[in-house]
C-alpha cells in the first residue's frame, strides 16, 4: 500500500487524540512531524499531550513543534475545558515524554517538510488555522508544494458549534481561515454537517477500554470525559468524531458520498456570522454541476459507517503491544 509522508497540525484534545492514534496506525500515512496550535487547549499544553500520546504510541520519534498561542487578531480564549477537561485529554494523567520540542516553529516545520517533499506532502490540519496561516505568509508557494490539504472545520448547511453559525476550528481564528481557504491549493473541508452525524457509541468505547493495549485504553478513557459533554447535545453516552474523521478522510480510508467542489468563503466580519464558513451550495437544486475555479472539496455525507473502522484502527495497537512494536507505516 503506497504511504503518504504527512504533516498533522492539532490542538490536542480528545478528538485530536483519536485522531493522531488513528494516523499512526494507519498504513497510508507516513506522519513527519507535527505542529501545535491554540484551540481546544494552549499550544503549549497541546504539544506537551502530543508528546505524551505519541511516546505512549511507541512513536516518539515523531517532532513536534510548537506553533501559534493567538490566534492572528485578538488573543486566545482559554480553550474548551468544558469538552476536552483542563489537561484537553478528559483529565486522563499520561506519563511525561521524554522528547522535547522541536528547534523550530510548527509553520517553520511545514515549510521545511513541504519543501523535502515537494508534490507529496498531505496535510492534515484538525485545529484554529493560526499555524498553517503563518506557513503561507512564510513561504508563498506552500500550495504548490503541497499535495493537498484536508481541514475539519466549518459548516455548511448544518448549525455551528461556538456560535450559531461558525464552528469551532474556523471561529476561533477566522482570518486565518480566510486566507487557508483563499490559497490556491486542494482542500478537503471536513464540516460538522459530516462530523456530528457520524456518530461514536458507548458500545464502541467499551471495546477501547476492554484492550489489552495502552493506546485504546487512554482513548477509552478520555472518551468518558467527551461523552459526558455530548450527553448533553445528544441525550445518550455518545460523541462526534470531528478529528478522526477528517484523518480517515485524509488518508482516503474512508469515501465520501456528497462532496462537492465548491466556493467558500469565511466571514470575518465582527457581527453574529463571524467565523462562519459560506458555502456556495446552491449547485445542490441541479445535483452540484461544477464550479469553474472552485478549489474546495465539502464533505456532507459518507458512504457507510466511520466508527467500526476506527475502532478496528485503533484497536491494532492491542497486538502491536504485545509484541512491544509501535503500530504504523515508516517510510524510508
Ligand atoms: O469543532 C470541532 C473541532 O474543534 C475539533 O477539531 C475539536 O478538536 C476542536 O478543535
Ligand atoms: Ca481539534
Amino acid at each position: 500500500m503506497t504511504s503518504f509522508p504527512f504533516y498533522l497540525d492539532c490542538d490536542t484534545g480528545i478528538d485530536d487524540a483519536l485522531a493522531l492514534a488513528y494516523l499512526l496506525a494507519s498504513p497510508q500515512a507516513d506522519v513527519r512531524g507535527i505542529g501545535a496550535v491554540s484551540g481546544n487547549v494552549s499550544a503549549a499544553v497541546g504539544a506537551r499531550n502530543t508528546l505524551d500520546l505519541l511516546e505512549l504510541a511507541g512513536h516518539a520519534h515523531i517532532p513536534v513543534a510548537l506553533g501559534a498561542h493567538d490566534p492572528l487578531a485578538g488573543s486566545f480564549g482559554g480553550g474548551a475545558p468544558w469538552v476536552h477537561g483542563a489537561n484537553g485529554i478528559g483529565e486522563v494523567e499520561l506519563s511525561m515524554a521524554a522528547a522535547g520540542l522541536a528547534p523550530e516553529t510548527a509553520a517553520e516545520m511545514l515549510v521545511r517538510l513541504a519543501q523535502e517533499h515537494p508534490g507529496t506532502l498531505r496535510v492534515l490540519a484538525i485545529g484554529p488555522l493560526t499555524n498553517i496561516a503563518e506557513a503561507l505568509r512564510l513561504e508563498p508557494s506552500l500550495p504548490q508544494l503541497v499535495a493537498e490539504i484536508t481541514i475539519m472545520g466549518g459548516a455548511a448547511l448544518a448549525p455551528g458549534n461556538l456560535t450559531p453559525v461558525a464552528e469551532a476550528n474556523i471561529a476561533n481564528d477566522p482570518e486565518a481561515a480566510a486566507l487557508v481557504l483563499s490559497a490556491d491549493w486542494n482542500v478537503t473541508l471536513v464540516p460538522l454537517d459530516v462530523t456530528m452525524t457520524n456518530v461514536l457509541e458507548e458500545n464502541h468505547r467499551q471495546e477501547l477500554l476492554a484492550s489489552s493495549g495502552a493506546v485504546p485504553r487512554a482513548l477509552g478513557e478520555m472518551l468518558g470525559y467527551y461523552f459526558r459533554f455530548y450527553e448533553g447535545l445528544f441525550g445518550r453516552a455518545c460523541s462526534a468524531m470531528h478529528d478522526p474523521l477528517a484523518a480517515a478522510l485524509a488518508v482516503g480510508a474512508v469515501t465520501p458520498a456528497v462532496a462537492p467542489v465548491v466556493h467558500v468563503d469565511v466571514d470575518t466580519t465582527s457581527g453574529p456570522s463571524r467565523g462562519q464558513t459560506v458555502c456556495d451550495l446552491r449547485g445542490l437544486y441541479m445535483d452540484y454541476p461544477e464550479q469553474p475555479g472552485a478549489r474546495c472539496r465539502v464533505v456532507l455525507a459518507l458512504e457507510g459507517d466511520f466508527a467500526p473502522h476506527l475502532v478496528e484502527t485503533l484497536l491494532a495497537y492491542s497486538s502491536a503491544a504485545a509484541a512491544s512494536e509501535p503500530v504504523g507505516a515508516t517510510v524510508a
